[in-house]
């Protein structure tokens, strides 16, 4: 029996490379976004079955595309992962950019995970989202997105222990990966310095390969790397330390930014 899945925000980035992997694993896969040229190249490109021109503030856009990943197989899984990433302190950004940043990166996944568990079949099937480190911690430069990411994570485990037998949630916790989301923040913004500061740039190979790790398994966050992970969850119960801080792990990400530019 045919099984397909969806993969939101699948034009490029870590979309694209779970979207890849998925269609290797023999399931028919049905990408999104909103890039309406870089969704048909891409699904082209990579073997997809449709390439579905979606805006994942639409909630009925989501019931739309989960009928036509049922027509294709049974819906097996779904990963939310469209997002965006500007960055900038909360008082700098634009009214719309809050909007904006709320209803992709929090309301998409809500309406997104809201139409796979209606269309799932009693069989059950994952759900995986995107959502980040920045979601484990205090982020400043960064705070709106974090604050999407950190409800993310919240609605992952809490949708995680709602859902029927057979059906799996997870969120996925990476830290910088080199994607355009990055490459488009302000290269003398704090968000840029900090996303930096691990020393290395995650690729998208091993964040997607994570990602459909998670497919089947129990496992409910998964921080990339653990290490990291276990530090932004340290200053999550200390979010003081932040404040004095994150200057030291700015200067660290600046030097990381310039080693990998020469
Ligand atoms: N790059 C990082 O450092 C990083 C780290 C942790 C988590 N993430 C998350 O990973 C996910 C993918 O990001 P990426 O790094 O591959 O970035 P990316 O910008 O390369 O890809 C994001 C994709 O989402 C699409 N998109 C944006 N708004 C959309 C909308 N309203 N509806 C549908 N599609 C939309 C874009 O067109 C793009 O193709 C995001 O949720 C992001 O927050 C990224």
């Amino acid at each position: 029996m045919d099984t397909s899945c969806v993969v939101t925000g699948a034009a490029r980035g870590i979309g694209r490379g779970i979207a890849e992997r998925m269609v290797a694993r023999g399931h028919r896969v049905v990408i999104t976004d909103v890039d309406e040229v870089g969704v048909a190249r891409t699904a082209a490109e990579i073997g997809a079955v449709e390439g579905v021109v979606q805006d994942v503030r639409d909630a009925d856009s989501h019931r739309a595309v989960a009928e036509a990943a049922s027509r294709h197989g049974v819906l097996t899984a779904w990963f939310n992962n469209a997002g965006i990433g500007d960055d900038g302190m909360l008082a700098e950004l634009t009214d719309e950019q809050v909007r904006r940043l709320v209803d992709i990166n929090l309301m998409g996944v809500l309406w997104g995970s809201r139409a796979a568990l209606d269309a799932f079949e009693p069989s059950g099937g994952d759900i995986v989202n995107t959502a980040s480190l920045s979601g484990l911690g205090p982020v400043p430069g960064l705070s709106v997105y974090a604050a999407t990411k950190a409800a993310v994570v919240s609605v992952t485990e809490s949708l995680a222990a709602e859902v029927p037998k057979g059906v799996r949630v997870h969120a996925l916790c990476p830290d910088g990966v080199a994607t355009q989301l990055v490459a488009d923040m302000r290269d003398d913004g704090l968000a840029k310095a900090l996303v930096h500061s691990g020393g290395r740039m995650l690729g998208v190979d091993e964040v997607a390969d994570e990602a459909v790790a998670l497919v089947g398994s129990r496992r409910i966050v998964r921080t990339l790397p653990a290490w990291r992970g276990g530090l932004m969850r340290v200053s999550a119960l200390a979010p003081a330390l932040v404040v004095r801080g994150s200057g030291v792990f700015a200067a660290q990400g600046r030097r990381a930014m310039r080693k990998s530019s020469s």
